[in-house]
């Protein structure tokens, strides 16, 4: 939530920062701002709304020259979504601005003291505090200028509660740009004669692929020519430096209307590179980044996943594999819930938490009460060196590569591969599964982008109905076993997207309560058990869609291709290829992603940036 970039460097900061926070747009959108260190002033601009608003601005506002500066684009939290509480933020003398990511939960005392000591507080942001508590601290050093912003910083960050990621210039120090992070993400791009900082690599990344992760309470200052990171408590900090692995144009449409149509048409693709060495030379399942032993893993007697909204969903799904394969018991959590609910942990509980971003607070924060219990925690993670794998056991990352929609797509299929080659390594390393077992599964995932590749093909009916449904008022989502999980990503996507009231709901469940909900030509999308592997389920679901039928619900019927017995009560029809009932999630969700991508569309909506959400989610 909320995007961020510094440049200290010798081009025109205003062009890189502008560029930079185009890339980190998807992280909030309701307002944008910058500001440019030149003569020995700060000079800004901030605007509501979309960062096209702040560009246009900008075109029109006198130039601000300059080659060290910051920008923001925010999701609210403390203050509505207007010019003055926009991201950057000025002290009473105007030398410093800030911009932030995060609550600052001891706001109100802050405040009450900032305005005791005379301080003009001008927005209704908590962020403009720390301008002016950083006014105070560069005051009260002996001489304001080189090294004092970094220095103020540090002590600044020392009497913030909260959650915080914040960026700050200051007219006196016209060299550096000092960056502080505690439970929000923000990484240092190494260039040529050039430093960046920002909230994710896509904001640097068409200028370096040279990353530093900047860890909990660290303060990084970035000159030009010089990147220094140190603790809270001003000791110099150990950082970790990593390429990324992916290119600019990854995080570009390329040709797509939406960045969501693109990340949908990728997913064989992702699939496929999910997959990439995850076996040795004899063909045994390995997993390099998984940092835990295969002792540690021998003595696992309870997962627990935890996640949130999609990835949540990812791991409804994974539980039906975990204990088919390794017959290990498997809760799956809201990551929000978790700490709540006095989780019965022990030394031998593997916690698996599933994050796109691997910065989403609730999901870190379930992390590391699960690690202050003792349990091992094993991540499965999109982005490399985010909070959430730096801050577990081991990891498995997804490499989806960089998934910019807010929507989540490819990052869903990719978080199910994934959990299914931990479950399947948790198999061989118990010894649950017969070799030639594991072999014939990772056969059929390594048959999944193929598959994958043949839904999208066929995707015109799901358009045409999804354009058909424009103006319905809801839609529901029946499934049952792993179409259960199927049915409420199905309806998450459709809320998100299209602002539609959808449900998913177990088909069975269909008859205590949810079939009131059925009237005359409802729109019910139901994923029905493949025929022959699940015949039992299958048969029951056909009778949900009689039921339903007999009520008046229009029925678009995801089923298996050939499976004459369910076609006929189908008012649409989304034929599904012949797959195993454990990969037939990798396969139903795709129509579902284009329906709500489709609908959404069709009602004008801004598919990739919905309203009143935001892609990393770091608030609690
Ligand atoms: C839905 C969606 C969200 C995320 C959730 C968790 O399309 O994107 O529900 O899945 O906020 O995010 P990560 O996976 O980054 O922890």
């Amino acid at each position: 939530m909320c995007g961020i970039v510094g440049y200290a460097g010798a081009r025109q900061a205003l062009d890189v920062v502008v560029e930079g926070l185009s890339k980190l747009e998807y992280r909030g959108y309701d307002s944008a701002g910058v500001a440019v260190l030149a003569d020995g002033k700060v000079a800004w601009e901030k605007r509501a709304g979309k960062l096209a608003n702040l560009t246009a601005a900008l075109a029109q506002s006198p130039p601000m020259a300059g080659t060290v500066g910051l920008g923001h684009t925010r999701w609210a939290t403390h203050g509505a979504p207007t010019d003055p509480n926009a991201h950057p933020h000025t002290d009473c003398g105007e030398h410093i601005a800030v911009v932030h990511n995060g609550i600052i939960e001891n706001f109100a005392d802050l405040r009450a003291q900032l305005q005791a000591a005379g301080h003009v507080i001008s927005s209704d942001t908590d962020t403009e505090l720390v301008a002016h508590l950083l006014e105070d601290e560069v005051a009260g050093q002996s001489a304001p200028g080189a090294g004092s912003l970094a220095a103020a910083m540090r002590a600044v960050c020392q009497r913030l509660d909260g959650t915080f990621t914040l960026v700050a210039v200051d007219a006196r120090d016209p060299d550096v740009v000092v960056g502080a992070r505690r439970n929000s993400p923000l990484v240092v791009g190494r260039g040529h004669g050039e430093n960046f900082l920002a909230s994710d690599v896509a904001a640097f990344i068409s200028f370096t692929k040279q990353a530093t992760e900047i860890g909990q309470d660290q303060v990084a200052e970035i000159r030009a020519d010089s990147v220094t990171v140190t603790n809270f408590d001003g000791t110099l900090a150990q950082v970790r430096d990593f390429v990324v692995d992916w290119d600019a144009e990854a995080a570009e449409k390329a040709g797509f209307k939406w960045f969501m149509t693109k990340e949908i048409a990728e997913q064989p693709r992702a699939v496929a590179d999910a997959l990439v060495g995850r076996t040795d030379a004899a063909g045994r399942l390995m997993l390099d980044e998984m940092r835990l032993t295969d002792d540690e893993l021998r003595q696992v007697d309870k997962i627990i996943v935890l996640a949130c909204g999609t990835a949540y969903h990812a791991g409804l799904i994974a539980k039906y594999a975990i204990e088919h394969w390794c017959n290990i018991p498997c809760d799956v959590q809201l990551a929000s819930e978790f700490r709540y609910s006095e989780p019965i942990l022990t030394r031998t509980t593997l916690v698996i938490a599933i994050s796109q971003s691997g910065e989403t607070l609730d999901t870190l924060m379930a992390v590391r009460h699960a690690r202050e219990q003792h349990c091992r925690v094993l991540s499965v993670c999109n982005v490399r060196g985010s909070s959430i794998p730096r801050e577990s056991d081991g990891v498995v990352y997804t490499h989806a590569g960089p998934e910019i929609a807010v929507a989540s797509t490819k990052a869903f299929l990719t978080q199910l591969v994934s959990c299914y080659v931990v479950a399947l390594y948790l198999a061989q390393v118990q010894g649950t599964m017969f070799a030639s077992e594991i072999d014939t599964v990772l056969d059929q995932l390594r048959a999944m982008p193929g598959a994958v590749e043949e839904v999208l093909e066929v995707m015109g009916p799901v358009r045409e109905v999804a354009r058909e449904l424009a103006a319905e008022p809801c839609v529901l989502f029946l499934g049952r076993h792993v179409g259960h999980p199927v049915a409420l990503e199905g309806a998450l996507k459709l809320k998100e997207l299209a602002y539609m009231h959808a449900e998913g709901f177990a088909a069975g469940e269909l008859k205590h309560g949810p079939i009131a909900l059925i009237e005359p030509g409802l729109p019910v999308a139901v994923v029905v058990p493949p025929p022959k592997d699940m015949a039992v389920l299958h048969d029951k679901v056909v009778s949900n869609i009689q039921e339903i039928r007999a009520r008046g619900a229009r029925t678009i019927v995801l089923a298996e291709r050939g499976d004459a017995k369910v076609a006929q009560f189908a008012d649409t029809l989304i034929e599904l290829p012949v797959v195993p009932p454990l990969m037939q999630p990798l396969v139903a969700t795709v129509p579902l992603q284009v329906f709500a991508c489709e609908l959404a569309d069709a009602k004008g909506h801004d598919v990739d940036q919905p309203r009143n959400l935001a892609k990393s989610v770091t608030v609690e």
